[in-house]
């Protein structure tokens, strides 16, 4: 009877232990869980805290570069002269075939017959008129014609420096006053006329003159003739610190926005006090100082006289761009320089493209035409509106010509009108397909006759 008893207890005393044991099991467990969730608790906690500041610097800057234009106003900003009936006039002669310039002459190799053609293409589309001038091989200049010091430059340079030496006496054989050189793989903004407008308003009010407009350069020059060189097309500039108060700021509706303006533009801009929603909305005209390219500038015929005194009548002491530079920082020529540039290289396929780095590699063969190509700081970039402009759909357009379907709103007699005028459309469509048709059999005639 006890040994009964006492086994129940005992199996009661057994079922009361195993229990315990899960129970303190389950304890472990969760003091287990407590510890490690401890631990993901504090990662946690470090993770929210980086993203925290992370996010608060972020929007710091977003707020920074919003509204940066309003803590640093524009330092360079003329105040606003509204233009005269005569200098709007003046400023209006940007709008014919040489942009106001007395001529607009570009620099090719002659076996870059692929840019001459995109060239020509892009006067003919915006009514520019571009001179050829044809670019130099440095292997073919004699020995005897070289300038002073000529063996500082490889032969490419040296083609390169002739070319635009070549460009400078065109402008002193012309009877022009100023002459705006480019080299062949520019693009530009599609209303590139009314962005020189804009800058001739501008430079007939900017604070560089040192002396006032003559009677004369105010008749007829629209960027007025008391600068040597007018940079439009550098790859890069970085100004006179010393002359910052010479610096002239305005808005321009052609501004690529910051987004598709270079960085190295965004910094000058910033450099020169231009900041937040300013950028993407102003141009700088300021002294050129270290303008790095000779893709796009304008020069005035005393500035060719001074060029060619100073860079072949008396040697050459570096690359052309670079000698420039030494020649403005020596006080020996004057200039401006717009930022961000008006002109911008078209880049085919990258550095490959250039006919700067010698034939070495055979790059005349490496080419993929003007297609694919792109260029920086541009807003509306030519080259690329003219494909849209000369974009045709064939007989589609003729299509389209067609009136709609007349509206239920319309009344009888305005309904018979339409109709009578999508039967002529109609009639015109066969006619001009008729016509076609014949002018491909005069063709086939004629290519039959050659033996073709
Ligand atoms: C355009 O205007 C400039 C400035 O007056 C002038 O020198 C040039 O000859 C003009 N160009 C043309 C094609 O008329
Ligand atoms: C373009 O300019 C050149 C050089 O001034 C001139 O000889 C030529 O007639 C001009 N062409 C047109 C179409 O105006």
């Amino acid at each position: 009877m006890s040994s009964v008893v006492s086994e129940k207890f005992s199996g009661f005393l057994d079922s009361v232990n195993t229990r315990y044991r899960r129970l303190e099991w389950a304890a472990g467990d969760v003091v287990a869980w407590l510890k490690w969730s401890q631990r993901r608790r504090t990662v946690i906690m470090v993770a929210a805290s980086f993203f925290a500041i992370v996010l608060a610097l972020a929007g710091l800057t977003v707020t920074y570069v919003t509204f940066a234009d309003l803590i640093h106003p524009l330092p360079y900003v003329m105040e606003k002269t509204a233009p005269t009936p005569s200098t709007r006039r003046l400023a209006s002669l940007a709008q014919n075939e040489t942009l106001g310039f007395g001529g607009i002459a570009y620099l090719s190799m002659p076996y870059r017959t692929d840019r001459q053609d995109a060239i020509e293409l892009l006067g003919s589309v915006y009514g520019i008129n571009f001179t050829y001038i044809p670019g130099v091989d440095g292997g073919s200049i004699v020995e005897k014609a070289k300038p002073l010091h000529h063996y500082w430059l490889r032969p490419q340079e040296l083609g390169c420096w002739r070319a635009h030496v070549d460009a400078w006496r065109y402008l002193l054989e012309s009877d022009f006053e100023t002459l705006l050189v480019l080299e062949d793989d520019v693009d530009f903004d599609a209303n590139i006329h009314d962005v020189f407008e804009l800058l001739s308003t501008q430079m007939q009010h900017n604070r560089i003159r040192t002396t006032p407009a003559t009677e004369h350069e105010r008749k007829t020059a629209p960027y007025g003739l008391d600068w040597d060189v007018l940079y439009v097309g550098q790859c890069s500039d970085r100004s006179n610190e010393n002359r910052l108060d010479l610096v002239h700021i305005y808005e321009d509706p052609n501004m690529p926005s910051r987004h598709e303006t270079f960085d190295h533009f965004v910094g000058q801009l910033q450099s020169l006090g231009i900041h937040g929603r300013n950028l993407g909305k102003m141009r700088a005209i300021a002294p050129a100082w270290s303008p790095v390219c000779t893709m796009g500038y304008a020069i005035t015929r005393q500035g060719a006289e001074r060029l060619i005194l100073d860079l072949s009548y008396r040697g050459i002491t570096a690359a052309i761009d670079i000698d420039i530079i030494r020649k403005l920082q020596q006080g020996i020529i004057r200039g401006y320089s717009i930022t961000p540039p008006l002109f911008s290289a078209w880049r085919v396929d990258g550095a490959k493209d250039s006919d700067n780095q010698g034939l070495e590699n055979d790059q005349t063969k490496l080419g993929s035409g003007n297609r694919n190509g792109y260029s920086h700081s541009m807003k509306t970039s030519a080259r690329k509106q003219m494909a849209k402009l000369l974009e045709l759909h064939n007989w589609d357009d003729v299509d389209r010509v067609i009136p709609r379907r007349p509206s239920p709103t319309m009344t009888a007699e305005q309904e018979a009108e339409e109709e009578e005028e999508v039967r002529k459309a109609h009639i015109e469509k066969k006619e001009i397909e008729k016509a076609w048709t014949e002018r491909k059999l005069e063709m086939a005639n004629i290519m039959e006759a050659w033996g073709g």
